[in-house]
């Protein structure tokens, strides 16, 4: 396999070639996802949930996300590798960020992915022009769950969906390569993707995205309780994890998965 670049992710997006990305912690597993065809890795901050027992994102540490993308990369031998930036680690001014963003490319990230709009663009810019790519999580974003009100589709009525709109442009002219979207209506991911330069991933935003992306012991039916609308067992009826990785792949590849009357707002 062909090690997947950046602007080789601009051309997918470009011609409609979907995007399979999902999160992935270790270097078993970044393995095992590269060899299924997975295009892009995020070593998300949702380790704070899945690997660490927590009930929010905001605890993780850069140290954890560190230590986790080095491991991730160990493994991955052709997909794209991000890492996300973790609460607290690029709010206070864009040097602090550049700093963090900087740890996470030593450890092995080719990309950093930040959190919200309106006072991001700034740091965006900062980080871009000095050489590391952003990727901006837009819609409902775990950070910051409780400003939000919980656990809440975003961008629901026009003015919210104007906003979104409004910080993405200024995101995409912030330098940001890559733009991804969390529960938010699927009609308004799908205008979105149409009209950006960059590729757009969605989580709970419908089929008309570039990509998606999912938590990967959600989507392997690993993670035990109420799941999300959005997230799909790819583990039932198939043979191996393998097999389900693959299944996803396809999936996500045809355009099969998600389905928004099932999966989308
Ligand atoms: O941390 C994470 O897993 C994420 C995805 C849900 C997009 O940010
Ligand atoms: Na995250």
């Amino acid at each position: 396999r062909k090690p997947v670049t950046l602007p080789r992710l601009h051309e997918m997006h470009r011609s409609g070639d979907k995007i399979a990305m999902l999160t992935c912690y270790d270097a078993a597993f970044a393995g095992l996802l590269d060899v299924a065809g997975v295009d892009v890795m995020l070593i998300g901050d949702s380790l704070g949930n899945v690997l660490q027992g927590r009930g929010s994102t905001a605890p993780v540490s850069l140290e954890d996300m560190v230590y986790h993308t080095t491991c991730v990369r160990r493994g991955a031998k052709a997909a794209w590798v991000v890492a996300d930036l973790p609460f607290d680690s690029y709010h206070v001014s864009k040097e602090a960020a550049w700093k963090s963003s900087a740890a996470l490319v030593k450890a092995g990230a080719h990309m950093v992915k930040l959190e919200g709009g309106g006072w991001t663009p700034e740091t965006v810019r900062f980080i871009t022009e000095r050489g590391i790519p952003v990727c901006a999580h837009l819609g409902f974003t775990p950070q910051t769950v409780t400003s939000l009100g919980g656990f809440r589709v975003q961008g629901r009525d026009e003015a919210s969906a104007a906003r979104i709109k409004r910080e993405t442009q200024e995101l995409i002219d912030a330098g940001a390569a890559m733009l991804l979207y969390e529960m938010v209506p699927a009609a308004l991911a799908a205008e979105i993707t149409a009209a950006s330069p960059v590729p757009v991933i969605g989580i709970g935003a419908g089929v008309g995205c570039s990509g998606q992306v999912l938590v990967l012991h959600d989507m392997l039916d690993v993670t035990q309780g109420r799941k999300p609308r959005f997230v799909k067992n790819f583990m039932e009826g198939m043979p191996s994890v393998r097999a389900a990785i693959e299944r996803y792949v396809a999936e996500v590849k045809a355009g099969s998965f998600p389905v928004n009357e099932i999966h989308g707002f």
